[in-house]
């Protein structure tokens, strides 16, 4: 079995078939991942002991036996319907304590689920019995003025991205929510308030450095570890081995951020079509506005609310192309611009404090679709979920199963999904087309997981291998 990871770069049929066969003869109890409970192959606390004794002290570790309170709290998942219970949680102070955990679990047969900020909808970022891997304490940020490229740890929020580039006067494009982490966004494809300019975040990421599933470091970029480096940038989450950091390239900083709120009335008469066929959902409409354009809609009780984000300079030609809107009879009131220095001051100001009730809310990026019968479907779908308050998870049960008559029209609108923003439930959603649906080309993928983590020991929901037998192998190792 160690022929195989040594050798890892040549991974064969051959290879494959032989490490079927050995785990297929693998006494059952020796076969996958090794979890806290009764017969199954955990550590013992004095392996695990020598192990904690070789951290450094800025490391944190809960056990559910030692820190019961701790535990609990640092293993919550922001969507409170889909936590989980790991087997023990690590926050590393620093990257060789994060590899040195990533080479004890992996030597271990233990599953290793890594957490930046918890946001994933689907609880991918827990496991249960799982190593959880906490990266906040990764958090810091490099700008490099020669280059203008900015590296960050990949504990880092996109507020301090933003932040620490405020002193340059450039810009990162990534998410819009400031505690969003670009770990998992990136991981997925990232779209934010400056994507209709400059694209997704994924398009501006020059470097990532990566440990695999023993915690060995190498550097992905478009020519070292390409194959790796791409297959990361929109198929990464928790998949292929841990983003230790990254850097990006940065952009010129608007000179000011203009943001308004315009509150319409959706039921207001305006025959043919509504508000959001007239305007929001009007490929026509939405394509003639000007690329620095961007901006949240939120939907409820019948009423629109959107936060208009600004970031170009033409006030005047803007305001005009507005003009058919802010005057239609939707309109109910539309607020004094407020002028924000930075994309920082405007990450800081977008959201309420209670960021888990926007959540919840249709939040809609410059992606639109050209075809019009699917933009009246998506308004159709915005109204079946997001037409009254939606907070009990019996609720979501309900408007979620609301939904369904409408996945076909949504699922016509790309060839693939975006995997960070989709949530599946029970039947609702059942996303058995997973491979096609998030991927564009799986089998690529699928060799890429292959040629990097032989052993299948990183894997997360309907992620790349995740169907395949996991931890087949320990590829570390002995001693
Ligand atoms: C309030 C809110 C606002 C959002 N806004 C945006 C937005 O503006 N734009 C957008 O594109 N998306 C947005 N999203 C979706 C967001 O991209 C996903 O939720 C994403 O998974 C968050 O990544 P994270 O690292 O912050 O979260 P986590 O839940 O910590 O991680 C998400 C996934 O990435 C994996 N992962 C984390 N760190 C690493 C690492 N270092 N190496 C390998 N895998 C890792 C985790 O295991 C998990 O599978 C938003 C979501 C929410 C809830
Ligand atoms: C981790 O695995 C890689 C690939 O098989 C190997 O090159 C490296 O030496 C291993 N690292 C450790 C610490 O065992
Ligand atoms: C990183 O995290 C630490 C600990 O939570 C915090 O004190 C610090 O301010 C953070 N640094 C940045 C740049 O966000
Ligand atoms: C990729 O990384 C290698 C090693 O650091 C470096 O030599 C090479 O120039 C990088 N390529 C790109 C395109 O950045
Ligand atoms: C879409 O927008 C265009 C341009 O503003 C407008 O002429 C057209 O009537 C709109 N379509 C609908 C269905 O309202
Ligand atoms: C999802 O769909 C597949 C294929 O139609 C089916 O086999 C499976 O049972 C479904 N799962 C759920 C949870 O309904």
């Amino acid at each position: 079995m160690t022929f195989c990871c040594r050798d890892m770069n040549r991974w064969s049929r051959l290879c494959g078939l032989v490490l079927l066969l050995s785990h297929a003869l693998m006494h059952s109890a020796n076969a996958g991942f090794c979890t806290p409970t009764p017969g199954s192959c955990w550590p013992s606390r004095s392996t695990f002991s020598a192990w904690l004794a070789t951290l450094s002290s800025t490391t944190r570790v809960y056990t559910p036996d030692t820190t019961p309170e701790f535990f609990l709290s640092e293993a919550t998942s922001m969507n409170l319907l889909k936590s989980n219970f790991p087997g023990l949680i690590v926050v590393p102070g620093t990257e060789a304590d994060l590899r040195s955990a990533m080479y004890f679990a992996s030597k271990n047969r233990i599953r290793v689920v890594a957490r930046c900020s918890g946001h994933d909808f689907n609880g991918r970022s827990n496991g249960r019995g799982v190593m959880l891997i906490k990266t906040e304490l990764l958090n810091w940020t490099l700008y490099d003025d020669k280059t203008q490229a900015i590296s960050f740890g990949s504990g880092a929020m996109h507020a301090d991205i933003y932040s620490a580039l405020v002193p340059y006067n450039r810009v990162y494009i990534g998410g819009q929510s400031k505690t969003v982490c670009p770990a998992g966004c990136l991981a997925g494809g990232c779209h934010g308030l400056m994507s209709r300019q400059y694209g997704l975040g994924i398009d501006s990421i020059l470097e990532i450095r990566f440990a695999l599933f023993n915690g060995t470091v190498i550097t992905l970029n478009r020519t070292r570890n390409a194959d790796l480096f791409h297959a990361y940038l929109g198929a990464g989450q928790n998949s292929f081995g841990v983003a230790l950091s990254f850097k990006a390239q940065t952009y010129p900083a608007p000179p000011a951020i203009l943001m308004f709120d315009a509150l319409f009335d959706a039921t207001a008469d305006n025959a043919p079509g509504n508000l959001l066929s007239n305007f929001f959902l009007n490929a026509t409409w939405f394509n003639d506005m000007p690329r620095e354009l961007a901006g949240n809609i939120n939907y409820e009780f019948g009423s629109v609310k959107v936060k208009f984000v600004y970031t170009g300079t033409d006030y005047d030609g803007t305001f005009q192309k507005l003009q058919p809107l802010l005057e239609s009879p939707f309109t109910r009131h539309v607020t004094d611009p407020e002028v924000f220095p930075n994309m920082y001051e405007v990450a800081l100001n977008l959201y309420p404090p209670v960021t888990d009730i926007w959540a919840r809310k249709f939040i809609t990026s410059g992606f639109l679709p050209q075809d019009q019968e699917v933009l009246d479907t998506i308004s159709s779908i915005i109204v079946v979920l997001f037409g009254a308050q939606w907070f009990d998870p019996h609720e979501d049960r309900d408007r979620v199963a609301g939904m369904e008559p409408y996945l076909s029209g949504l699922y016509s609108l790309a060839p693939t999904s975006y995997s960070n923003e989709f949530t599946s439930w029970g039947t609702y959603n059942n996303v058995s087309d997973w491979k096609t649906r998030f991927f564009s080309n799986y089998d690529s993928l699928l060799a890429v997981k292959k040629k990097y983590d032989p052993c299948n020991l990183m894997t997360a929901k309907f992620a790349v291998g995740s169907d395949q037998p996991t931890a087949i192998c320990s590829c570390a190792p002995k001693g």
